[in-house]
């Protein structure tokens, strides 16, 4: 390990030898929290105004100070800032660029903060911007779920348990189901993002500060809804990224599942629906092969965001009061957790408009199965047969048609009427898919008049949530 002319550190003064190289490769962070530069100087800007408006610096004083970091802000916009590895993070480049630019005076933004509060803030406040782009890709696929629900509201398809053909189900109240688990991770995002909008700037290293600072008014500058109550909590605890991993988690797991159906249909064994070209790739080899990629990939990245999550539960779960240098791996764990459920939704958002229905072959495999004896027995219940004895009735009904290689709808009355004298000409309706998902008229039944007016509730419940 070698040593080299060193470089003069904001934290220098205690310190007679250079860093090791090594160290300092080590210990860096900028190549990654550099991703936070807007949100550190937006929160600089705040506490230099607060520190003028307390008097703790002139108001000309703060006025420099702000026009430098708006120009290094355009610095880095234009691609025109050097970041250091040897000034370690974003915070110490932007803070070391501000007193080469403005000369002294710039050496007065870090009163009465520390990098612990500062981080944390920059932490919250780009986590919240992040947190409603989010929203929107959730909203930009409920959207196109409720629109291929909309169009295949009438669509029958097997519904399935254990994998095995169970009951007919429209395939509308099928994508609907994806929408009912999408709504709630909406639901969660919110939440979580009402925790993440607390302010612990004034926190400074741990124990607060001597100066005469008004966090409330640096908190409405930030738009923060509220401030931290204990500097010792406020500079340590990551709870709102794991709380956020844990989000994006239930999002990627919805969507895995999700997925691993596409993968399943699209597949010529199932043959229900076919993806439009732009969304699959081929193989290198085999000439025939249309591959699903895209929804594999989905399902493959959800393993990535679980272990961002447990990452982030591991990194805090043994770290004493309050902050320690461990809390700087939470950066590279949230930011991929957020870019990895982002590109998955993003994915989702193409890939449903893609999706060409295949009625008649769905038709089919409901038609195999039996998938309509429960129909038969609750005919037979409604008949006046108490359920048991009308299940044990219809099993012997299916026992008898497997036999005979038949689809119950299609044995003959006297055929059926040799298991219960009860039934009458009037069953076949029941036999048929489109009666049984026609008679599952009640709030969440798959009838295609409920899911038509589950889709007008969603659509207005959309339009609710996008303002
Ligand atoms: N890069 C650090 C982090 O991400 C910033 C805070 C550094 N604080 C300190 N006391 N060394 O956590």
């Amino acid at each position: 390990m070698t040593s080299r002319q060193p470089t003069v550190k904001p934290w220098g003064g205690r310190f007679s030898a250079a860093t090791d190289s090594f160290v300092e490769t080590f210990t860096e962070s900028v190549s990654f929290d550099r991703r936070l530069y807007r949100h550190d100087i937006m929160g600089s800007i705040a506490h230099v105004r607060m520190l003028a408006k307390v008097g703790v610096i002139a108001a000309a004083e703060c006025d420099q100070i702000v026009a430098g970091l708006e120009g290094i802000e355009g610095d880095i916009e234009a691609g025109k800032f050097e970041w250091k590895t040897a000034l370690e993070d974003v915070h110490m480049n932007i803070e070391t660029a501000l007193v080469e630019r403005i000369g002294e005076v710039g050496k007065k933004l870090h009163t009465g903060r520390s990098r612990n509060d500062q981080v944390a803030t920059d932490l919250r406040l780009y986590l919240r911007d992040e947190t409603a782009t989010l929203r929107a890709r959730v909203i930009e696929v409920m959207q196109a779920l409720v629109n291929l629900a909309d169009q295949e509201a009438a669509t029958i398809m097997p519904g399935f348990t254990h994998m095995q053909a169970a009951q007919p189900v429209t395939f509308g109240h099928h994508m609907l189901a994806w929408y009912e688990m999408l709504r709630r991770d909406f639901d969660r995002l919110n939440e979580c993002r009402r925790r993440i909008d607390v302010m612990p700037l004034g926190s400074a290293a741990l124990a607060g500060t001597v100066y005469p600072i008004d966090r409330e008014y640096a908190a409405g500058l930030l738009g923060f809804a509220e401030i931290s109550r204990n500097s010792l909590d406020a500079v340590s605890d990551r709870d709102f990224v794991i709380e956020f991993c844990a989000v994006a988690a239930l999002i990627m797991m919805h969507l895995s599942r999700f997925s691993e159906e596409l993968i399943l249909w699209i597949s010529p064994r199932f043959g229900f629906i076919d993806i439009d070209d732009a969304f699959c790739t081929g193989s290198s080899i085999m000439p025939q092969k249309k591959n699903p990629d895209v929804p594999e990939l989905v399902r493959g990245k959800s393993a990535r965001v679980f272990g961002d999550l447990l990452a982030g539960l591991t990194l805090m779960k043994a770290q004493p009061l309050a902050y320690n240098r461990d809390n700087q791996e939470d950066k590279e764990i949230l930011f991929d957790a957020l870019d990895t459920v982002k590109a998955a939704l993003m994915a989702y958002a193409g890939l449903i408009p893609a999706i060409a229905v295949k009625p008649e072959a769905m038709r089919q495999a409901t038609l195999q199965g039996y998938t309509t004896a429960t129909d038969l027995a609750d005919y037979l219940a409604k008949k006046g047969l108490a359920f048991r004895d009308a299940h044990a009735v219809v099993g012997a009904a299916v026992q008898y048609a497997i036999r005979h290689g038949k689809d119950l709808a299609g044995l003959e009355l006297e055929e059926l009427r040799r298991f219960s004298d009860r039934i009458d000409a009037d069953v076949f309706p029941c036999l048929e898919p489109a009666g049984s998902v026609k008679a599952r008229d009640h709030v969440g039944g798959t009838a295609p008049a409920r899911v038509r007016q589950a889709v007008k509730q969603a659509r207005e419940e959309l339009s609710r949530l996008c303002v």
